[in-house]
């Protein structure tokens, strides 16, 4: 249907879906109801499922006031829908649900899974990828809010987990008047890293940042706050550091490849007792030799009387903030997909086109089709 907006403006109108989020432990949401607002003045339907923003703290009733149709279940939702935007790949039981046609825009993370990646080819459904969508500087713009939120949520945990009865040495951040603060070691500089040592600055913590990149240091040294120093990362100066550290945060990240284990088994035996270590790489394997991937439900676990935390979805500890994140970056992408069609979407907007990774039952993100040997299909030969 064609419909006259603002400035008699014609749009195509286009029926947005965002179904109720169903993988253990998510309670994230797509959509909220600003972006809806937005979505339905520009000439368009959204349709949420029952419930669906109810573990971020939106209600159905403040969907309904922004101008969404609430869908009694998930069926209703992938039914009516053109365009579904949801924030966790579909799960099994949503793969029936999913029509030809149909474009989804989400988090895929298909090379890590070959029946996920089956599954939607055989759908014929358009897959686009928050995670590979990506800026020509090779920023990867709906990844950074939720490294952001990791970072300064690792500083929070942290802290917690140096209290005494959580097994940590019972050394209070920001120390007080008369007693030293903490001592903070933030390895990598990146959007995880930076934002701890935002953090722990901000505590009043004595923090040191360690990384390999001298353009990197030097930004940071000038943008963060004096308590704040910045180490050039090598064995030698982290064992050092080692030593003194109350709270370790792994941030290091090494595109495409698994994270380096810069902490052996035997470093810990050098670090003070009960110091805790919050492995924030640990989605890809972690820095530390001995993490191993934990839940919000047990986060944490102690080798050598060092307290481990590595939960592989911090993000999910706090839905609320997370949500209104991950839609603040996503939702320009969501409106350019509903207003022009994915196609014009993806020829006007490179950072978009980066995005494509299935069309038409065919693999059209490289890593993945390498990931599988299957035949790869560059997103140009679909525009
Ligand atoms: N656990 C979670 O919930 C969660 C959430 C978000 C991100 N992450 C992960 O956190 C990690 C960091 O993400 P990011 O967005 O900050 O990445 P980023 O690319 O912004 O930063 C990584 C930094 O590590 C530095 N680095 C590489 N090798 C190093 C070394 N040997 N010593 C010191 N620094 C080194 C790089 O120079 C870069 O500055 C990634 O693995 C990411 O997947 C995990």
């Amino acid at each position: 249907m064609t419909l006259l907006v603002g400035n008699d403006r014609k749009v195509t109108q286009v029926h947005i879906g965002i179904p109720k989020e169903i993988k253990a432990n998510e309670h994230r949401v797509a959509l909220v109801p600003a972006g809806v607002a937005a979505l339905v003045l520009a000439g368009h339907a959204v349709w949420v499922e029952q419930g669906a923003g109810l573990g971020s703290g939106f209600s159905d009733e403040q969907f309904q006031a922004a101008g969404a149709q609430i869908a009694p279940d998930a069926e209703a939702v992938w039914a009516v829908a053109e365009l579904i935007v949801k924030v966790k790949e579909p799960v099994r039981a949503e793969w029936p649900r999913i029509r030809a046609g149909q474009i989804i825009f989400t988090y895929f993370h298909f090379a890590a899974d070959r029946e996920l990646t089956e599954a939607h080819l055989a759908s014929g459904a358009t897959c686009i990828a928050y995670e590979t969508v990506a800026l020509p500087s090779g920023e990867l713009p709906l990844l950074t809010p939720m490294s952001e939120v990791a970072g300064r949520m690792a500083v929070q945990e942290g802290a917690k987990y140096l209290e005494k009865h959580h097994g940590g040495s019972g050394v209070l951040l920001g120390g007080v008047p008369g007693v030293a603060p903490a001592h903070v070691l933030v390895i990598g500089g990146g959007v995880v890293g930076s934002n701890a040592a935002r953090m722990a600055a901000g505590l009043g913590a004595r923090v040191t940042l360690l990384d390999m990149s001298l353009e990197r240091l030097r930004h940071l040294a000038d943008v963060l706050p004096a308590n704040v120093q910045t180490l050039y990362s090598n064995r030698h100066t982290l064992l050092e550091q080692l030593a003194t550290a109350d709270l370790v945060i792994g941030g290091v990240l090494i595109p495409g490849a698994a994270a380096p284990k810069l902490i052996r088994r035997e470093d810990l035996r050098l670090m003070r007792p009960g110091a805790v270590i919050v492995d924030v790489a640990v989605d890809q394997g972690g820095c530390v030799a001995t993490t191993r991937p934990t839940t919000h439900q047990e986060p944490v676990y102690s080798v050598d009387g060092i307290v481990h935390y590595a939960v592989a979805n911090m993000p999910g500890g706090v839905p609320r903030t997370s949500t209104l994140a991950l839609t603040n970056a996503t939702f320009p992408y969501v409106l350019q997909l509903a207003n022009k069609g994915w196609q014009q979407a993806l020829r006007d907007n490179p950072a978009l086109r980066q995005g494509l990774n299935v069309a038409a039952g065919q693999v059209s993100y490289r890593a993945v089709a390498e990931a599988f040997g299957l035949p790869h299909t560059a997103a140009d030969g679909f525009l």
